[in-house]
C-alpha cells in the first residue's frame, strides 16, 4: 500500500474537465459487447473498475479496441445478444476485481447465456452482498449458486432460459435493477422492477439507444420486452463523472478564496443530488452551460467558496447522490451547525463500509461526527488538523479525505493512495493542477 502525505492549501482555481462517468462506461462496453454491429465510445473511463468489464466482455470473445482514435475511445466490435461464448472452457471464469457493478449487472446478463460462468473478484467485492440479484434472477428461473453459500460472491451461474417477471425491489439500486432488465432483454415475456425510490437510469437511456423496448412505469417502475437484438448506435460519448466532480464541488466551497469551473458534467438528475444537497448548505455553484442534446445532459459547474451550513439529507435524494455522501461529510465538517443524514444505510455495503470510514477518519481530524445505523450526524465548524486516515482501500475515501486535508493544519496522511484508480487514476494530479501559492 502506497501512502500519500498531504498539506493545507492557500487556495484553488483553475479549470478541470473530469473523466468519464464509471457507471456509463460500464454500460457502454457491455450493450456495446451485447449489440449487433460496431460501437464507438468517446470519453470511456479507463480505470480499474472499467477495465474489470471490458476483461470480462474480452474472455467472453468480444473483441474491443483500446485508444483507437486517442485516449479515452473504445471501438467494441458487437458480438450480438447471442454471440457471447465460454471460449470452449467448460466453465467461463471471470474476474470483476473492486466492481460491484460489473458482478451485479453481469451476473443478468450470464443467467441466459447457454453456458455456466463463475464470478469472482477481490476480498470487497467477495464480501458484499448479492442475495438482492441472486433472489430475483433466480425467480425468473436462473440458476446462480453462491459457492461459498454467504450470499456472495463467488457466483456459479449455469445459463437457463427465464421468463419475465415483476419484481418490487427492496433496495433502490441500479445495479441490482439493470442486471434483471439485462436479464429481461432475453426472458419470455416481459418485465417490470419497481423501487422504492429512483436510482440512477443509465442503463434505461443507453438501451433506448440500442432499440430496446423499454417504458417507465408509475411508482419508480420500469418495463422491458425481450428482444431479438440489440442495434449498436453507432457512437456513444460518455459525459464527465458527476461523483468525480463532487470532490472538486467540496473542495472549491470550503478551501478560502477558490474559484474552478468543471467542465463536461453529466448531470443527470437521477445524479444530481450533490448539487442540490450542496446547494440547501449554501454552496455557489452555477451551469455556466448547459448541453441536453445527448441521452444524457451535461453542464459545466462553477464553483466558488461560499459560507457552508448545515442541511438535514433524506429519503428520496439519497439514491440521487449515495456516491457522493462521503465528499458531502466533508463539506458537513466545515458548514456552521448540524448536519443530519439519514436513509443512507447502504453506505455500509459499498467498497468499505463508508459510515464507519468516514466517521473514524473524521473524528481523527477534530470533527464532532457520530454514525448512525443509517447515516450521520455532523457537528460542523470546527478547525480539522491532519490525521492518518485508514482508507479501506476504498477510492471514495481516499478522495474525500483528500480533500479534507486541504483544510486541515499539518500533514494528513492517507494509507492507500492507489485505490484512487479504481474511478479517477489522475485524480492527485489534477488536484495539484488547481493549487494556488
Ligand atoms: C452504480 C450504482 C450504485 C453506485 C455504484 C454504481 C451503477 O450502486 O453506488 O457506484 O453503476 O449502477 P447501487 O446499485 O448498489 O446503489
Amino acid at each position: 500500500m502506497r501512502l500519500r502525505t498531504l498539506h493545507p492549501v492557500k487556495r484553488l482555481s483553475g479549470e478541470i474537465t473530469v473523466p468519464g462517468d464509471k457507471s456509463i462506461s460500464h454500460r457502454a462496453v457491455m450493450f456495446g459487447s451485447l449489440a449487433k454491429g460496431d460501437t464507438l465510445v468517446r470519453g470511456f473511463l479507463g480505470s480499474a473498475d472499467c477495465l474489470s468489464t471490458m476483461d470480462c466482455f474480452q474472455r467472453l470473445g468480444v473483441s474491443i479496441e483500446r485508444d483507437p482514435q486517442g485516449p479515452g475511445t473504445l471501438l467494441i466490435h458487437g458480438a450480438g445478444m447471442h454471440g457471447l461464448t465460454a471460449q470452449g472452457d467448460e466453465i467461463c471464469c471471470l474476474d470483476t476485481g473492486n466492481s460491484g457493478t460489473t458482478t451485479r449487472i453481469m451476473s443478468g446478463i450470464l443467467a441466459p447465456q447457454p453456458f455456466a460462468s463463475l464470478l469472482s473478484g477481490d476480498d470487497s467485492v467477495n464480501s458484499r452482498p448479492m442475495k438482492r440479484v441472486m433472489d430475483p434472477l433466480s425467480q425468473m428461473g436462473a440458476d446462480i449458486t453462491s459457492v461459498r453459500g454467504n450470499g456472495c460472491a463467488p457466483l456459479l451461474i449455469k445459463g437457463r432460459p427465464l421468463t419475465g417477471i415483476t419484481y418490487h425491489s427492496p433496495v433502490a439500486s441500479a445495479q441490482v435493477k439493470s442486471a434483471i432488465l439485462c436479464a429481461g432483454l432475453y426472458a419470455e415475456g416481459p418485465t417490470a422492477v419497481y423501487e422504492p425510490a429512483k436510482s440512477r437510469d443509465h442503463t434505461e437511456r443507453m438501451l433506448r439507444a440500442f432499440g430496446a423496448d423499454i417504458e417507465e412505469l408509475d411508482g419508480f417502475g420500469v418495463r422491458i420486452h425481450p428482444a431479438e437484438e440489440l442495434r449498436s448506435p453507432g457512437q456513444i460519448t460518455v459525459p464527465g463523472d458527476i461523483s468525480s466532480a463532487a470532490y472538486y464541488i467540496a473542495a472549491a466551497s470550503i478551501v478560502p478564496g477558490s474559484e474552478v469551473l468543471i467542465r463536461g458534467v453529466g448531470i443527470n438528475p437521477t445524479r444530481d443530488g450533490i448539487l442540490r444537497a450542496a446547494k440547501a448548505m449554501g454552496a455557489d455553484i452555477t451551469e455556466v452551460s448547459r448541453d441536453d442534446s445527448g441521452a444524457e445532459p451535461i453542464a459545466d459547474l462553477l464553483v466558488r467558496t461560499a459560507p457552508l451550513h448545515g442541511t438535514v439529507i433524506e429519503g428520496g435524494i439519497i439514491p440521487t447522490m449515495i456516491d457522493e455522501l462521503p465528499a458531502v461529510c466533508v463539506m458537513a465538517a466545515a458548514a456552521d451547525g448540524e448536519t443530519i443524514i439519514r436513509d443512507a444505510h447502504e453506505l455500509r455495503v459499498k467498497e468499505s463500509d463508508r459510515i464507519e470510514a468516514m466517521t473514524n477518519g473524521l473524528r481523527a481530524m477534530g470533527c464532532a461526527i457520530i454514525g448512525t445505523d443509517d447515516g450521520f450526524v455532523i457537528h460542523g465548524g470546527t478547525p480539522l488538523h491532519g490525521a492518518t486516515i485508514a482508507c479501506h482501500k476504498d477510492h471514495r475515501i481516499a478522495m474525500s479525505f483528500a480533500v479534507a486535508s486541504l483544510i486541515a493544519d499539518g500533514a494528513t496522511v492517507l494509507d492507500n493512495e492507489s485505490c484512487v484508480r479504481i474511478s479517477y487514476p489522475g485524480f492527485f494530479d489534477d488536484l495539484e493542477s488547481l493549487v494556488q501559492e
